[in-house]
């Protein structure tokens, strides 16, 4: 399937996309890790204004009201009342922020202790037998100042004839600049490139799929307007959060 919506020039010609080198590690994490915490950040906002949030506000504040007059015996239902909202409103947010920023810290340890922490292995272009694989990893580059802009990686998925986009993150101050859609497409041409000179027909790749969380709307406008469709529900009990699985015919 052809790209449906390219990059523009004006936006592309400043961007130079090439294959990581071991020197990229540090900005690499850098991008990486600041980008996980914008996504939470978002997941906090996002979560703090849900009807479950408000009526757990609701049910601390009762139950702070509830202490307060116990504690401060003789004194007006109201000025407890007003003691215990307050209380509410700053511990139900303390409580929601603390447990996204603990998932974000595990996630990014998790991350780092599997493939952003061993780049040069996991997506290495030669398996340990020596045979040619899929896997890359690409970074972004702005032409002039040689700063890694955003990144993303390829591995095959364990879906057959599938190929997983992975870690695709661009920092916080090049975004909305064609980094991602740049990103995107050295993704799709890499695959391209691998079927074309791939003779085994059980190693082709039909499809590229990837998973976002619903908190990800930047994420979602860019696979969409290039092209891509969701393709199924997810949804994460453990962490309590859903999204969407997307996909792309090569
Ligand atoms: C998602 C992300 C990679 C997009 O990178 P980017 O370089 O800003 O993307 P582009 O500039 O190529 O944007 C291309 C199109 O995507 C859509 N898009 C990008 N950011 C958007 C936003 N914040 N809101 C709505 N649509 C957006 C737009 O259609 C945009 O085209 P336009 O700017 O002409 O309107 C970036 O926001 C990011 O790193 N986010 C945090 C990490 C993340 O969520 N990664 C995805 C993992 S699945």
């Amino acid at each position: 399937m052809e790209t449906q919506n390219p990059i523009p020039a004006h936006r592309s010609s400043a961007i130079h996309v090439r294959l990581y080198q071991p020197g990229d590690k540090a900005q690499v994490l850098r991008i990486f890790r600041r980008s996980f915490i914008d996504v939470i950040n978002d997941a906090i906002g996002i979560n703090l204004a849900t009807p479950r949030i408000v009526a757990a506000v609701e049910v601390a504040a009762a139950a702070g009201t509830l202490l307060i007059s116990r504690w401060r015996k003789g004194s007006s239902l109201v000025s407890n009342a007003v003691a215990g909202m307050a209380i509410a409103v700053t511990a139900v947010p303390a409580v929601v922020a603390i447990y996204y920023y603990a998932l974000v810290a595990a996630l990014i340890y998790l991350s780092e202790k599997s493939d952003m922490g061993d780049i040069e292995t996991h997506y290495s272009p030669v398996g340990r037998d020596g045979t040619p694989r899929l896997n890359a990893f690409f970074v972004a580059i702005d032409k002039t100042s040689g700063a890694i802009l955003g990144v993303v990686g390829v591995q095959p998925s364990t879906k057959p004839h599938c190929a997983e986009l992975r870690r695709m993150c661009v920092s916080h101050e090049s975004r909305r600049k064609g980094v991602g859609s740049a990103l995107c497409q050295a993704v799709v041409e890499h695959v391209s490139r691998w079927n074309s000179r791939t003779e085994e027909e059980s190693q082709r790749v039909h499809r590229i799929v990837l998973a976002t969380t619903a908190y990800q709307a930047p994420a979602m406008g860019l696979y969409e307007r290039q092209g891509w469709r969701r393709s199924g529900e997810l949804v994460s009990f453990a962490f309590g959060f859903s999204g969407y699985y997307y996909s792309r015919d090569v």
